[in-house]
């Protein structure tokens, strides 16, 4: 069994998370439940890979290597059953500067781009930052469950969308999208000529019993990109690798070039040897994990249905992020996390996602750590 209760000494490392707790909150001390990486240690295998490497004591320019896209397309074919030619695989630096560049290459200044909210908040950000025009569409929430407002979709897509921004599994309503509701958007971009861009970053990281349908399978590979990455899975963000996979070679050659000409380069030689070393070795480490996240979901919904009832836990299907409804409190999630923040606990607040009546909690961390924030929480919003 991997070890999932001793903390990761991150605290002084430069992790941002840890780090900045200070100057960005004003509270050094409180524990921190916001930034998506895990406060546990990496995979035993991953770090073995990295020391390995770095005993050869030679850091210079590395491509990623016959071997590399061989565990990359394994790890597809044996976790989420998609068979991948390894020419499809177009390796990158993170997923935000990705999807910056896929938007850059892909539409011109003014196109319309749909994102579905409330959602990672940088998705606004690359939006509107590159001049493209940002349409929204909602998710419904019925009771606690959020879904997709098909017709307010294809409303949007008629109207002139060139490229929809997919969120599956979706940061932070923990939807694990159906196989149904991906194929449905797949076919609705494809019937109305947009490119579908699917960050399916946390696709690994599902509540054991429940099965993540990837973009790819969806049949429409003329105008799909799936880009997912190691980095939430094994919590290796800090070194800068991720995958995207493009079926289509006319847009990876479109796409090639577009970086070509902007000096954008790929990942560095250790996150290439992490993901590799992770694709290769992390099958068990990724279930176990899996089930000690399941158990951390447990805690919170027992300890807020017993302690903080008025609080609504929306189900948690894929990610290791916890959507809170806090709208019982009469506090706004800004002011809400400020006082969180007082008590102990730095959550993210759900306005910067697009609903203000919300928080995020981030459960990828030791059991005792969840506690402790959970006590900070019920100090706060205990009635
Ligand atoms: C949905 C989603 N996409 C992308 C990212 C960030 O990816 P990267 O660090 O590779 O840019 C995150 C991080 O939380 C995320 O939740």
């Amino acid at each position: 069994m991997y070890d999932f209760d001793t903390p990761a000494p991150r605290a002084g490392t430069g992790a941002i998370k840890w780090d900045i707790r200070e100057s960005a909150f004003g509270n050094g001390d409180a524990l921190p439940f916001w930034v998506a990486d895990s406060d546990y240690m990496s995979p035993p295998e991953v770090v073995s890979a990295i020391k390995e490497a770095a005993e050869k004591c030679v850091f210079g320019y590395t491509a990623p290597t016959d071997s590399y896209k061989n565990a990359v397309r394994e790890w597809i074919r044996t976790r989420h059953g998609c068979r991948v030619d390894p020419d499809w695989i177009v390796p990158s630096i993170g997923i935000v500067s990705e999807i910056s560049n896929i938007i850059r290459c892909f539409t011109s200044p003014g196109d319309k781009v749909l994102i579905q909210t409330p959602v990672y908040d940088p998705f606004y950000n690359i939006v509107k930052s590159s001049g493209r025009t940002l349409v929204e569409n909602r998710l419904v929430r019925d009771g606690l469950r959020y879904s997709m407002d098909f017709e307010d979709m294809e409303r949007d897509l008629k109207a002139g969308v060139k490229l929809m921004l997919l969120c599956s599994p979706h940061n932070p309503v923990g939807r694990v999208w159906t196989e149904e509701e991906v194929r449905r958007v797949s076919q609705l971009c494809l019937k109305y000529g947009a490119t579908l861009v699917s960050d399916e970053i946390h696709w690994d990281i599902v509540t054991p019993g429940v099965t993540h349908f990837s973009a790819l399978h969806a049949g429409t590979p003329g105008n799909v990109i799936v880009l997912t990455a190691p980095s939430k899975t094994f919590n290796v963000a800090g070194l800068k690798c991720s995958n995207g996979l493009i079926p289509n070679g006319a847009m990876r050659r479109r796409l090639a070039a577009w970086k070509e000409s902007r000096f954008i380069e790929g990942p560095n030689s250790l996150g290439l040897t992490a993901c590799e070393a992770a694709y290769t070795h992390g099958a068990r480490w990724c279930d176990e994990q899996n089930v000690y996240l399941a158990k951390n979901a447990e805690i919170v919904r027992k300890f807020i249905s017993e302690k903080l009832p008025f609080i609504g836990v929306t189900p948690l299907e894929g990610t290791y992020l916890m959507w809170l409804d806090i709208s019982a409190t009469g506090l706004d999630s800004r002011e809400l996390c400020q006082r969180l923040t007082r008590a102990g606990a730095i959550l993210n607040d759900g306005w910067r996602y697009g609903d203000d009546g919300f928080v995020r909690l981030n459960i990828a961390c030791p059991a005792a750590q969840l506690r402790a924030g959970l006590d900070a929480i019920a100090e706060v919003c205990g009635r």
